[in-house]
C-alpha cells in the first residue's frame, strides 16, 4: 500500500512576501495557486512548471529563513497517523504529532530524518491545486529539490524516501564515464563543451514521484554538516544558463557566473533568493535523456 499520493511542495520561510513573489512569480514566471491567510500565518503556493514552492511569511526578525521542509500528501487510502507511524518506525523524530491544520481543512504532521531534513505529511482529501502540464517560458522543468547527505550511499535517507514516500530511482550520477555520452544538451547561445572528466567524490542520486524529483547529494569535499539545513537548493532546468544569469543580474538578483558542470557538457548558474536560498539553474537535458 502506498502511503503517499504526491510530493506536494518544498517550503521557504521568507522575510518579505512581496520580495519573494517578485522573484518566483514575476521574474521566473511562477503561478500563484494558493494564497492563504490563517490567523497570523500567510502562505502562498507558487507553481513553477510542474513543481510547487510554499512561501511562508516568517515572524518579524525571524532567524530561520530560507528552505525549510519537503511536504507529501498522504494517499487517499492511507491517513496521517499511519504515515507518521511509518516515518517514526524508519527512525524519524516526529516534531509535530498529527493534528488538525490551522484552517481546519485537513491534518498535518512534521518529522525529521536522521540527517536533519524536515518533512511534512498532509492529509487533505480535496487537495487539487496543482495545474497539470503547466508551461513556463523561462523554466523548462522543476528539476529537483536537493538534500545533502554525509554518506555516499545515502542509506538512511534513501530507505525513507523509497519505502515511506514511495519514490523511485530516476537516475544515479556517479562515475565520470556515465557522462561521456551526454548529447542532449538543450539549445543554448553557446555550443556544448565536451565532457570534462572526473567528478571527484560526488554522488547524485535522483528519486522521482510523479513529476517531482529529490536529489540526494553527497559531495566528499562538502558533506552535510550537523546543525546545518540539509535541504541545499532547488534546481530548475532552463534553456540557457547564460541567458538566465543575464536576466537575473539585470533584475537585481545575485547569481554566480555560469560555469561548466563538473559532469561536463552543460552549464550552471546559482542564484541566491531573498532569504539566502540557493536556486540552481541548469541547461542540461532531462535526466532520462542522457
Ligand atoms: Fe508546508
Ligand atoms: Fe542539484
Amino acid at each position: 500500500m502506498s502511503l503517499v499520493r504526491e510530493l506536494n511542495h518544498v517550503a521557504i520561510r521568507v522575510a518579505n512576501m512581496d520580495k519573494s513573489l517578485r522573484l518566483y512569480r514575476d521574474l521566473l514566471g511562477g503561478v500563484e495557486i494558493r494564497n492563504a491567510k490563517v490567523g497570523k500565518g500567510h502562505f502562498v503556493y507558487v507553481q513553477l512548471s510542474e513543481g510547487v514552492i510554499e512561501l511562508i511569511q516568517g515572524e518579524p526578525g525571524a532567524a530561520n529563513l530560507g528552505l525549510q521542509h519537503i511536504a507529501f500528501l498522504t494517499a487517499l487510502d492511507s491517513d496521517i497517523n499511519t504515515a507518521a507511524e511509518a516515518a517514526r518506525s524508519h527512525g524519524c523524530q516526529i516534531t509535530v504529532e498529527p493534528k488538525l491544520t490551522a484552517a481546519g481543512d485537513g491534518h498535518l504532521s512534521f518529522f525529521k530524518d536522521k540527517g536533519g531534513t524536515t518533512y511534512e505529511f498532509i492529509q487533505r482529501d480535496n487537495e487539487n491545486i496543482r495545474i497539470p502540464g503547466l508551461k513556463n517560458e523561462r523554466i523548462l522543468e522543476f528539476d529537483h529539490i536537493s538534500i545533502k547527505t554525509d554518506d555516499e550511499s545515502h542509506a538512511d535517507t534513501e530507505s525513507l524516501i523509497k519505502k515511506v514516500f514511495g519514490m523511485q530511482v530516476r537516475r544515479i550520477l556517479k562515475k565520470p564515464s556515465s557522462f561521456a555520452s551526454l548529447t542532449g544538451r538543450a539549445a543554448c547561445c553557446l555550443s556544448a563543451a565536451p565532457p570534462s572528466g572526473d567528478v571527484p567524490g560526488s554522488t547524485m542520486s535522483y528519486y522521482k514521484l510523479g513529476t517531482d524529483t529529490i536529489e540526494l547529494l553527497y559531495a566528499k569535499d562538502k558533506p552535510a554538516q550537523p546543525g546545518v539545513q540539509p535541504i541545499a537548493h532547488i534546481a530548475f532546468r532552463v534553456p540557457c544558463a547564460f541567458e538566465m544569469y543575464k536576466y537575473l543580474t539585470e533584475n537585481g538578483i545575485n547569481a554566480t557566473e555560469p560555469k561548466e558542470s563538473g559532469l561536463g557538457g552543460f552549464y550552471i548558474t546559482n542564484a541566491t533568493g531573498p532569504d539566502g536560498e540557493i536556486i540552481e539553474f541548469l541547461d542540461r537535458c532531462r535526466l532520462e535523456d542522457y
